[in-house]
């Protein structure tokens, strides 16, 4: 059994009882359910009460003209369908009201046929419009459909891309480890080559361990809805730490490093991902900065903001690489030239640690000249 369309619904506002029961009499046989009010503030008040289709409305009524109805009318409903009803006098104020947004009119007296055939006009005016208005409805959910699928399409890719760097970075040690123990195994290596076939080895086995610590802490700063445990911190906590460590590396190429510390701005933060963060910054710098240069790495607190920068006398970015080298993996040729190893998800890493704490990250750099990295963190309120 289906259901039956639900009863379209119609309000009569005629002061004249004749007209009111008349219409009745003819519309309710027709199907249609009908309200009458007798004036114009009744007729607000049912309209109020009781949502309907059409309005049959008299032009002139003792409390309110029937022109000066629409607006409120059209107020609960812009697809209210009003009909006025006129005598031979007032024909004038009807074709006003038809300017200011009436559908039709009637002059008393009218058939039952007349009456009919307006009704029904109206209401299929009434079907059209909200047809019309549910096809702009689902035209704006299917652009926003459509748009959702092109950022899934998009995201879809780039992790298929991602898959497919990750696997082939991972083959690469994998294979030569394998290749050095098969050797090994089948006894092609003389004894007095064997360590020193097992520590390449270990080498490379340390390089795929790096590689995949490297996509674990990625994938922690990616993971939005795993929020990591945050605190209060002073920023220049963890850059102490770090930089007494890095000095290390600094001391054995030489490297003068200087740390200039001039406000400790507290950070609501995770501390470990703080420690990632200046790691990456100075190893960076002390990595791709020859033999005898400058590292300098400052701390600052200005207008609300932790302001680090790490600076280097290095090899330096070209403009058109400053752009890539937040992407995963990605390696300048001058980087790649100077330093065999390193994974390019370091900056990465970077970039997704501030970002998940509310903050940003520039460069400035020239090529053999150095480069200036700048992050800003929002000081904790
Ligand atoms: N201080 C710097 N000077 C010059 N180039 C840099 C500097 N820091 C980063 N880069 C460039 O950005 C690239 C990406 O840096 P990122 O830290 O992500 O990877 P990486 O250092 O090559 O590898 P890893 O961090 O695993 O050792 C580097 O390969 C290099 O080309
Ligand atoms: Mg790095």
């Amino acid at each position: 059994m289906t259901d039956k369309p639900s009863q379209e619904r119609i309000l009569v506002i005629d002061d004249e009882l004749g007209v009111r029961e008349g219409c009745r009499r003819v519309l309710e046989p027709a199907g249609y359910a009908v309200a009458t009010a007798s004036s114009g503030h009744e007729g607000l008040r049912l309209l109020r009460e009781q949502p309907v289709d059409l309005v049959l409305l008299d032009v002139v009524m003792p409390d309110v003209r029937g022109i000066d109805l629409l607006g409120p009318i059209h107020e609960l409903d812009p697809d209210i369908v009003c009909v006025i009803i006129t005598g031979f006098a007032t024909v004038e104020l009807a074709v006003q009201a038809i300017k200011a947004g009436a559908y039709h009119f009637l002059s008393k007296p009218f058939s039952a046929d007349l009456l009919l055939l307006a009704v029904q006009q109206g209401m299929e005016r009434r079907r059209l419009s909200l047809e019309t208005k549910r096809l702009h409805i689902m035209e704006r959910e299917t652009a926003d459909l459509t748009r959702a699928k092109e950022e899934l399409e998009r995201l879809d890719k780039f992790k298929t891309t991602f898959m497919f760097t990750v696997a082939h970075e991972l083959r690469a040690p994998l294979s030569a480890i394998q290749s050095f123990l098969v050797a090994m195994l089948k006894g092609y290596v003389p004894p007095d080559k064997r360590d020193e076939m097992l520590q390449r080895t270990v080498e490379r086995t340390s390089e795929l361990l790096e590689l995949v610590d490297d996509l674990l802490k990625l994938s922690a700063a990616k993971n939005e809805q795993k929020q990591l445990r945050r605190e209060v911190l002073s920023l220049a906590d963890p850059l102490e730490k770090v930089f007494a460590l890095q000095r290390v590396r600094a001391d054995e190429k030489r490297i003068a490093c200087r740390l200039e510390i001039r406000q400790r701005p507290r950070v609501e933060a995770n501390a470990d991902q703080m420690v990632q963060l200046w790691t990456n910054l100075i190893s960076n710098a002390i990595k791709y900065t020859p033999v005898g240069g400058r590292v300098a790495v400052g701390l600052a607190e200005k207008d609300g903001w932790a302001v680090g920068t790490v600076q280097d006398t290095g090899i330096g970015i070209s403009p058109d690489d400053q752009a890539r080298i937040f992407d995963e993996f990605y390696r300048t040729p001058q980087a790649k030239e100077f330093e065999l190893r390193g994974t390019g998800l370091g900056l990465p890493l970077v970039k997704r640690i501030i970002e998940a704490h509310g903050g940003t990250i520039e460069v400035e750099s020239q090529l053999r000249q150095g480069s200036r990295f700048t992050f800003r963190l929002p000081v904790a309120t």
